[in-house]
């Protein structure tokens, strides 16, 4: 067997996704023995730290598993040992050339492969691939390297970053994450659809009448107001995570699970929609409110935020496949900050049974009498079938029921976070839940028109109360094409 070498730089390493995320999920792999023999990691920052200084700040965020074994600890301790760090600016080639020569070094002239995780602010990107010279790289195995969003504010300037980003590495070398397409039921979808009979000839405009994904957060933008500002929930959550999500619901059936033949098809769905106007959305924006004898500051009471600020913090949008399988059908994705409750879910709200027997069980609303799937990404992860059900007894009384798959209780395991996954897939070359170029492209194109359109037309956002359950402007929109949000009935 070939001895080779793995490392994984985390550029950007003293900034909160790495804390947070990165570092922890490198942990948890290790933990779950999926790291190969030789791998180290390297954190590079401005800080000036020492190797130790590193250890110490990520080894208050390593957790171990709820299956806790013995050698937790143990296992801690020899991470950490595999942990360095390097200091240098993102513009120095030089600082880039010290960090090659200490990657050589370790790699000993074994077959060596390097990871870059750019956990930095995109327009500091195209730096470092440039002085750190991915694309020549001295590592005589591949070089990857892993960018997350923000990719630009809209189709120009993401396209602008692509073509930069792609002066100085090839697109086999990047991979665009979406964490949302590492959560667990997210994956499960295609699952769901391609290896259940039952499924897959339901999953048209001829039995579906609605789509909803719903995405809502219990707080607000603390501590990021500078950040999100910039970019408003129609960028930071609908262009990206929900639209991913809707192109893995409705694409048509792969030829295959290779990455390319996912993402055409993905990547048609994208292709197949009408992008969004103004009548296809309304904007709403959180404001201050006292509960409970608790004050909940409003958005743009935030320090970070201008006070005359119009970005979403929360917005709702229709939007329409035009192909033959979802002709008509409305998807309405709802996202926001400083909702009431955190919770991201996929609602499939299926048609009336036609000609239906019970029909006077069912009153006057016969809404109440369909069947909706409903997959709960988060929290408590959940996939659930809406059903009508014979109270038993004598009588024929018909009663709302659902047919419960509740993860915790049928997979006591603790579900692998999202980042784990996708790391675990960018060292094994594994591009199907990367976004590619021309993803990228469709995605921006179908909200950049609008995106444009409410920033040049200052359209107000309808203000909401924090941990409200946010606009009725999103009931109106919704009505409109005679839907009822699932997560609120
Ligand atoms: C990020 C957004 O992409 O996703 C954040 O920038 C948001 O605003 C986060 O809070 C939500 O991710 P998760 O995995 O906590 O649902």
């Amino acid at each position: 067997e070939v001895q080779s070498t793995l490392s994984i730089t985390v550029v950007g390493a003293s900034g909160d996704l790495a804390k947070k995320k990165i570092f922890p999920a490198l942990f948890a792999l290790y933990y779950e023995d999926c790291l190969p023999e030789n791998f180290m990691i390297f954190g590079y920052a401005r800080s000036k730290l020492t190797d130790e200084e590193l250890r110490n700040m990520i080894s208050g965020t390593l957790t171990c598993r709820i299956d806790k074994r013995e050698n937790c600890e143990d296992k801690m301790e020899q991470f950490l040992k595999r942990c360095f760090y390097h200091s240098g600016q993102y513009n120095s080639e030089e600082n880039f050339a010290e960090l090659d020569m200490k990657l050589k070094e370790k790699e000993g002239g074994k077959l060596s492969n390097r990871l870059f995780y750019l956990s930095i602010p995109p327009n500091i990107f195209v730096d470092v691939v440039r002085c750190a010279s991915l694309k020549a790289s001295s590592a005589n195995g591949w070089t990857r390297v892993i960018v997350e969003k923000p990719f630009g504010r809209d189709s120009e300037s993401s396209a602008e970053l692509t073509r930069s980003l792609k002066q100085y590495l090839t697109e086999d070398q990047i991979f665009r994450i979406d964490h949302y397409l590492g959560k667990e039921l997210v994956e499960n979808l295609s699952v769901l659809r391609f290896s259940n009979l039952v499924f897959e000839p339901l999953w048209s405009r001829n039995y579906i009448r609605n789509v909803q994904l719903i995405f809502s957060e219990d707080f607000g933008t603390e501590g990021r107001g500078g950040y999100f500002d910039h970019y408003g929930i129609i960028r930071d959550i609908m262009q990206n995570h929900l639209l991913q999500i809707l192109a893995l619901f409705a694409m048509e059936t792969p030829v295959s699970l290779d990455a390319e033949d996912i993402r055409n098809e993905k990547v048609k769905v994208l292709r197949s929609m009408r992008p969004l106007q103004l009548e296809d959305v309304i904007v709403g924006q959180y404001k201050g409110h006292s509960k409970g004898g608790k004050t909940y500051q409003g958005y743009t009471d935030d320090t970070t935020v201008p006070n005359n600020s119009l970005t979403p913090t929360f917005a709702a949008a229709a939007l329409f496949i035009n192909n033959a399988r979802w002709d008509g059908v409305p998807f309405l994705m709802k996202a926001g900050k400083a909702l009431h409750t955190k919770r991201a879910e996929i609602r499939v709200q299926f048609r009336h049974v036609p000609g239906n027997l019970f029909k006077r069980n069912f009153g006057t609303d016969l809404d109440k009498a369909t069947n909706e799937l409903v997959l709960r990404v988060q929290p408590d992860e959940a996939i659930y079938l809406k059903i009508n059900n014979k109270v038993p007894g004598l009588g024929m009384r018909l009663d709302r029921s659902d047919l419960n798959l509740l993860y915790r209780a049928r997979y006591p395991r603790e579900i692998p976070d999202a980042y784990e996954r996708l790391l675990l897939d960018a060292i094994a070359g594994e591009r199907r839940l990367f976004i590619r170029s021309d993803e990228l492209d469709a995605a921006w194109s179908l909200f950049t028109p609008l995106l444009k359109d409410l920033e040049d037309k200052k359209i107000a956002p309808e203000l909401y109360p924090y941990g409200s359950r946010g606009p009725v402007g999103a009931h109106y929109l919704a009505a409109k094409y005679n839907v009822r949000w699932g997560d609120l009935s």
